[in-house]
């Protein structure tokens, strides 16, 4: 396979661990990664050696925090390639940042009758807050649809976005896999007339991501998902677009001046910034994208698009129709996402049976009950494959299903 996949697991110390004496296979990582050794540290090293607030005191420790933090942040600017360091604002996570675009730049820029354009393969976190804005602002919501084979049915798309404002798309399915042509939508969504805000929570962490080349307007992911820690989201937006959007939240770090009658904002980045940031898991964000950097992210997907052709090559050799995978049956297409039902077994039964093996999958709605409505099911079990998986994986989830497969009498 492309990366040397066993150097790699070394790198990570959960991986080390067992569980009930067997290896663990963690096969979660769309709901959250693993973490290097290298975060750990970096996170460590910060609060023993130089743990102060950021951009507040001009003592020693306190600068060297602060240049850490801007550190990370320059690292991540160019980890996407934005143009500028002013344009990477750092949340709490990719919900927070699209609420953000909700929040400020749609209560600026929406009013009643509106139209925001989603498809039907969000993350409730690209639904919900849409909804809020409609309830608040009455504004029109419509959605692109999803194909049976897992794609986005763009048959209608330049009738869809037509009169919209915005069009909100996720860059790779949390279910499905399915990697979204975020350009060519972009494209049509920009003559149209409207912006482009990007959910790529699924992307970033696994495909290389210039935002300029995406056609981007917004671009929201998490820092947990792409080897870093919890707790720090990045929302990346044109610079001139942020400048014109009024603060999200407010409080201390986002100003320039407050009097008891009203307050000037900071400039960009802070300006969205309230309050003491995650200055630790900001740092160790830093260090995770020097991770994802030096192995280079397009090997990283070179590796997930051989993995996922041997899952699907694997589940569907093992298995045949008593395995559904939903998404894309090309790898090219796709993650290594894989949502599948199993004979008629429960995904919650599935999960329970695979983690007396060790192996570590995710069942449940996945946090998008519309697709799953449209794919017409409650639930699906879901592994979901990173840079510190292989074939050994693969096969350590086909032997448990075979295994729950002998155990449930399918
Ligand atoms: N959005 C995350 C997932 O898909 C939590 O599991």
């Amino acid at each position: 396979m492309t990366l040397d996949v066993s150097a790699i697991k070394k790198d990570f110390p959960l991986l080390e661990r067992d569980f009930n004496g067997k290896p663990l296979v963690y096969l979660d990582s769309a709901a959250t990664s693993q973490k290097p050794r290298a975060v750990i540290d970096a996170m460590s090293d910060y609060y023993e050696n130089y743990n102060a607030n950021t951009h507040r005191g001009v003592f020693g420790i306190a600068e060297q925090a602060t240049n850490a933090m801007e550190g990370a942040r320059e690292k991540v600017r160019s980890f996407i390639n934005a143009p500028s360091i002013n344009e990477i604002i750092f949340t709490r996570n990719a919900t927070e940042s699209i609420n953000l675009v909700a929040h400020s730049w749609g209560r600026a820029n929406l009013r009643a009758g509106d139209v925001v354009v989603l498809t039907e393969l969000e993350h409730h976190s690209n639904i919900v807050p849409w909804q809020q804005i409609r309830e608040e602002r009455g504004i029109e919501l419509r959605y692109i649809p999803v194909t049976d084979s897992g794609h986005l049915d763009l048959d209608d798309l330049a009738a869809t976005v037509d009169g919209a404002k915005l069009v909100s798309i996720s860059a790779m399915s949390n279910v499905l896999g399915t990697v979204t042509p975020v350009r060519h939508i972009a494209d049509i969504a920009h003559a149209a007339g409207a912006l482009v805000c990007v959910d790529a929570c699924q992307f970033v962490p696994h495909l290389p991501c210039d935002v300029i080349a995406l056609g981007a307007d917004f671009v929201a992911f998490s820092a947990h998902k792409m080897c870093g820690p919890t707790g720090v989201g990045v929302l990346w937006g044109h610079e001139a677009l942020l400048d014109a959007m009024p603060a999200f939240l407010g409080g201390g770090g986002m100003i320039r001046d407050v009097t008891l009658q009203g307050f000037k904002p900071a400039e960009l980045p802070w300006k969205f910034e309230a309050g003491t940031p995650a200055i630790a898991e900001i740092i160790g964000l830093g260090a995770a994208v020097d991770y994802l950097s030096a192995i280079g992210m397009p090997a990283v997907r070179q590796h997930e698009v051989e993995l996922a052709a041997y899952t699907l090559r694997t589940l569907k050799g093992r298995f045949g129709d008593g395995i559904k995978i939903y998404g894309p049956s090309e790898a090219s297409e796709r993650g290594a996402v894989f949502s599948f039902g199993f004979g008629d077994l429960h995904p919650h039964d599935i999960s329970q049976v695979l983690d007396e093996h060790g192996v570590c999958v995710r069942a449940g709605h996945h946090c998008a009950k519309p697709l799953m409505r449209k794919l017409g099911i409650g639930a699906t079990a879901r592994a979901s494959l990173y840079l510190y998986n292989d074939e050994s994986d693969v096969d350590a989830l086909a032997d448990a299903l075979a295994a729950a497969a002998d155990f449930f009498g399918l």
